[in-house]
């Protein structure tokens, strides 16, 4: 293989064509590293992140289980939690409206103020979480293959090279 020919120059650093098919090909499409499971251990627990362009909270629900949805308001999109920290369900800052830890709307305050709405169409829109190995991954999409599909290789970087990961 020619290796000088596929050299990476500073054009792949700083073109915004390259950036954008980045963001559509893998950040918004792939796992993505997001934190420690230790970072999420007691049940209310969230950490905010984002991926590609989508913004994501992961929190950690009193099942145990960790639950990802994409950090944007259903109501009018804004922005919910902020950072990380701990929380009892998720309030919009905005009007209040509130969702369960399975990010199902369950609360607007001054009801009639909303007028006519679809409340079943009002939930939080879910994105995907995995762990692997005391890691965090996510995805904005749902439609994505389990990370324990995904071929990591964790052979230290010599037997790497040796080819032991190959397949
Ligand atoms: S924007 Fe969130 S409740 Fe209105």
């Amino acid at each position: 293989m020619d290796f000088l020919k596929h050299q990476i120059t500073g054009l792949e650093y700083s073109d915004p064509e390259i950036f954008k098919k980045e963001i559509e090909y893998i950040f918004n499409k792939t796992w993505q590293y997001f934190c420690q499971v230790s970072e999420l251990s007691e049940a209310g627990s969230y950490i905010t992140a984002t991926l590609g362009t989508e913004p994501i909270i992961i929190l950690k629900a009193s099942d145990g289980k960790l639950r990802a949805f994409h950090n944007v308001c259903p109501h009018r999109g804004a922005r919910m939690l902020l950072g990380s920290g701990t929380c009892k369900g998720i309030v919009c800052p905005y009007h209040s409206w509130s969702f369960t830890e399975n990010g199902t709307l369950n609360h607007i305050p001054k009801r009639q103020r909303f007028g006519d709405i679809d409340v079943e169409s009002l939930n939080l829109r879910p994105a995907s979480v995995d762990t692997w190995r005391g890691l965090v991954f996510a995805s904005p999409i749902l439609d994505i293959e389990p990370l324990a599909s995904r071929r990591i290789c964790s052979a230290p970087a010599p037997r790497r090279a040796a080819g032991e990961c190959r397949g």
